[in-house]
């Protein structure tokens, strides 16, 4: 569960609206993008950073890339809860290769603070030894996760883990992890939709949208108040 974010982005980042990087579907103005918020979302999310059009580009091009470097072995997905449950299902449908998926839960918990401690709430069960591992995430953002998650898979003995994430946002690392395949590179700012939350809410929009400040600001109250 995603939490208030600590690092806030800068007037001038702002200012600038500084656009994710990687891909083509990168480039295009997502300032276009802003009327596609309906409504019901508009006071919740302040812009559109990454758009559905965006998102299904870049993931046929992933995909491809993908392709590329798996064919012919044992590919195994192994997927990350929660987040990732709409990244993972676009991108499978690209990827022409035989394949088997798994899924491991984890999660960082923590009230009103951003670095909570990490959880794994599911194990994996498939066998990977000696296969090819696809490690897929939605957002890679300090490297928390990953530092714990890779270590436990590589007991298992796979082949190879590749790391393919939605979102890089490198400005955050604190752990030195790189992903392999990585969709877009993103300014620090705290991004919701397509399967990432904020206190397990907004998953379902189809787009990364950038969440207004009072409602993280305003969520965490209520969080710390449950
Ligand atoms: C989120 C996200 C990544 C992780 C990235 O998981 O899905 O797994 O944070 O952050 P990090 O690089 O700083 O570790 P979360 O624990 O919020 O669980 P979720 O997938 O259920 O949203």
């Amino acid at each position: 569960m995603r939490q208030k974010p600590k690092i806030r982005r800068s007037s001038k980042e702002q200012r600038k609206g500084a656009l994710p990087k990687y891909g083509k579907a990168a480039t295009a103005p997502t300032r276009l993008a802003r009327g596609a918020i309906s409504g019901q979302w508009r006071k919740e999310v302040e812009r559109v950073l990454i758009t559905e059009v965006q998102i299904e580009q870049r993931i046929k091009s992933l995909a491809q890339e993908i392709e590329r470097d798996f064919r012919g072995r044992e590919m195994v997905i192994i997927s990350l809860l929660n987040g990732t449950v709409m990244f993972l299902a676009d991108l499978m449908r690209h990827l022409n290769l035989p394949m088997r998926l798994d899924f491991i839960g984890v999660s960082s918990y923590g009230l009103g603070t951003e670095s909570g401690e990490i959880v794994f709430t599911k194990e994996l069960r498939l066998d990977v030894r000696g296969r090819d591992v696809l490690l897929i995430d939605d957002i890679l953002d300090t490297g928390r996760t990953l530092r714990h998650v890779l270590p436990r898979l590589r007991t298992l003995k796979p082949r190879r883990i590749k790391v393919c994430v939605l979102l890089d946002k490198p400005s955050r690392r604190i752990e030195k992890i790189h992903a392999d395949y990585a969709g877009f590179e993103i300014p620090d700012y705290f991004v919701v939709g397509y399967g990432l939350d904020f206190a397990e809410r907004y998953r379902n929009l189809p787009f990364v949208g950038v969440l207004h400040p009072h409602v993280y600001k305003q969520g965490c109250k209520q969080i710390v108040r449950k």
